[in-house]
C-alpha cells in the first residue's frame, strides 16, 4: 500500500466513524401523529437519487426506523427538507434536535427557529403539510414514493422483526430508507437570483457540508468558506469527429461544417443526444439542411424552454 494511508476497520456508521463524508445539516420536518405540530429532527443522510431520465426529481434519506421523522413519513407521506446555514447557535439547536428518544412535543417545546407555510399548503390552502423553517436557505418539499420497493403496507411499529425492503421503506431491525420525491425547491431569494443570474463569491449559498459525529464524544461542524471558481475545460472536437457523427445519425437531415462548428465545445457523451434533438426540430419543421442559422434558431428556442422551466 502506498506509504502514507492508514488502513482503517470499516465499521457500522463508517461515513464518520471510518471516515469524513461531506455532509448538509438539514432539519426534517414532519407531522406529529394528529397531524396538529411540525417536528424537526436533525438529518444529514439525505441526498438526491432521481436526478434526470425519470418521471420526477428525488431525495434519499436514511434514518432511524423508530425515530420521529421515520413515524410522520409512514403516517403522512410528507416532509420538508431544510438546509440550514452554520451558526454557533443554530448547531446547537440541530445537536439538541438530534438527540434520540424526544417525542416532537418536548422537541418543539424550547425550539428557537420559526416554522412557516411553504409552497404545498399555498397550492393546497385546506391540506394539512408539514411546516418549512424560515431560518433554511433552502427547502425541498418532499413526498414518500411509498410504492417503490413495496413498502405502502410499511407501518409505525415499537420493533421491526422482518422481512426488510432492499431500499424503500423499513430496510432492517433499526435502519429505514425514504424515496422521497421532490414537490417544491423554495430558495431564499439571493441564492436564486445567483442560481438564474450567475454565481459569484459573494453570492454563493453558505451552506455547511462539513458536519460529522467524530471519535464518538462530540458534535462537530464547521462554517462556510468563500468558494473558489474554475472554468470548463475548453476541450473542443475536432471537425471532421462531429462530421463522422453526423453522418452516423439514421437521417437523410444534413448538417453543414458551419452548423457542426457551433457544438464543437459539446463534450462527447452528449454529442450524439444533441445532434439527434436538431434532426428532431428539422423533421417538425421540414428542413433538410441545418446551417448555423438553424443551429441558432434550436439555440434560442433551448434557451427559452430552459427559462421557461425555472
Ligand atoms: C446534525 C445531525 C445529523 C444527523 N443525521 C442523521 C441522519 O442522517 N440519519 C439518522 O438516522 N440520524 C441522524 N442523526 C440523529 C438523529 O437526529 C436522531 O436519531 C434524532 O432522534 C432524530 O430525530 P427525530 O426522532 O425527531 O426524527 C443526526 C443528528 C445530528 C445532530
Amino acid at each position: 500500500m502506498q506509504q502514507g494511508f492508514k488502513e482503517i476497520i470499516i465499521k457500522d456508521n463508517f461515513y464518520q466513524s471510518s471516515s469524513y463524508v461531506p455532509m448538509p445539516l438539514c432539519l426534517i420536518g414532519t407531522l406529529n401523529e394528529d397531524g396538529t405540530l411540525t417536528s424537526f429532527g436533525s438529518y444529514s443522510l439525505v441526498f438526491p437519487y432521481y436526478i434526470a431520465g425519470k418521471q420526477y426529481y428525488a431525495m434519499i434519506l436514511e434514518c432511524r426506523n423508530t425515530s420521529n421523522t421515520a413515524k410522520g413519513l409512514l403516517r403522512h407521506k410528507k416532509c420538508t427538507i431544510n438546509f440550514i446555514p452554520y451558526s454557533k447557535k443554530n448547531f446547537k439547536q440541530c445537536v439538541d434536535n438530534g438527540f434520540p428518544g424526544d417525542t416532537p412535543e418536548e422537541k418543539m417545546k424550547d425550539f428557537i427557529m420559526t416554522p412557516v407555510d411553504g409552497a404545498s399548503k399555498a397550492a393546497d390552502p385546506k391540506g394539512n403539510y408539514p411546516k418549512c423553517l424560515d431560518e433554511a436557505l433552502q427547502v425541498f418539499e418532499c413526498t414518500w414514493m411509498d410504492e417503490l420497493d413495496g413498502a405502502s403496507n410499511d407501518k409505525v411499529q415499537d420493533e421491526y422483526d422482518g422481512p426488510y425492503h432492499d431500499f424503500n421503506g423499513i430496510t432492517s431491525k433499526y435502519g429505514a430508507h425514504f424515496i422521497l420525491r421532490i414537490d417544491h425547491i423554495l430558495l431564499k431569494e439571493k441564492y436564486y437570483d445567483a442560481l438564474i443570474n450567475g454565481s459569484t463569491r459573494a453570492n454563493f449559498c453558505p451552506l455547511p457540508t462539513n458536519w460529522g459525529y467524530r471519535d464518538s464524544k462530540d458534535f462537530w461542524c464547521s462554517p462556510f468558506q468563500k468558494p473558489r471558481a474554475e472554468g470548463i475545460p475548453n476541450r473542443q472536437i475536432d471537425l471532421s469527429s462531429l462530421r463522422y457523427a453526423a453522418t452516423r445519425l439514421n437521417t437523410d437531415v444534413q448538417f453543414t461544417d458551419d452548423a457542426l462548428k457551433t457544438i464543437v465545445k459539446v463534450p462527447r457523451p452528449f454529442l450524439k443526444l444533441v445532434l439527434q434533438g436538431c434532426v428532431k426540430w428539422a423533421n417538425e419543421n421540414g428542413v433538410k439542411v441545418i446551417t448555423e442559422k438553424e443551429m441558432k434558431i434550436i439555440s434560442d428556442k433551448r434557451a427559452a424552454e430552459k427559462k421557461k422551466k425555472k
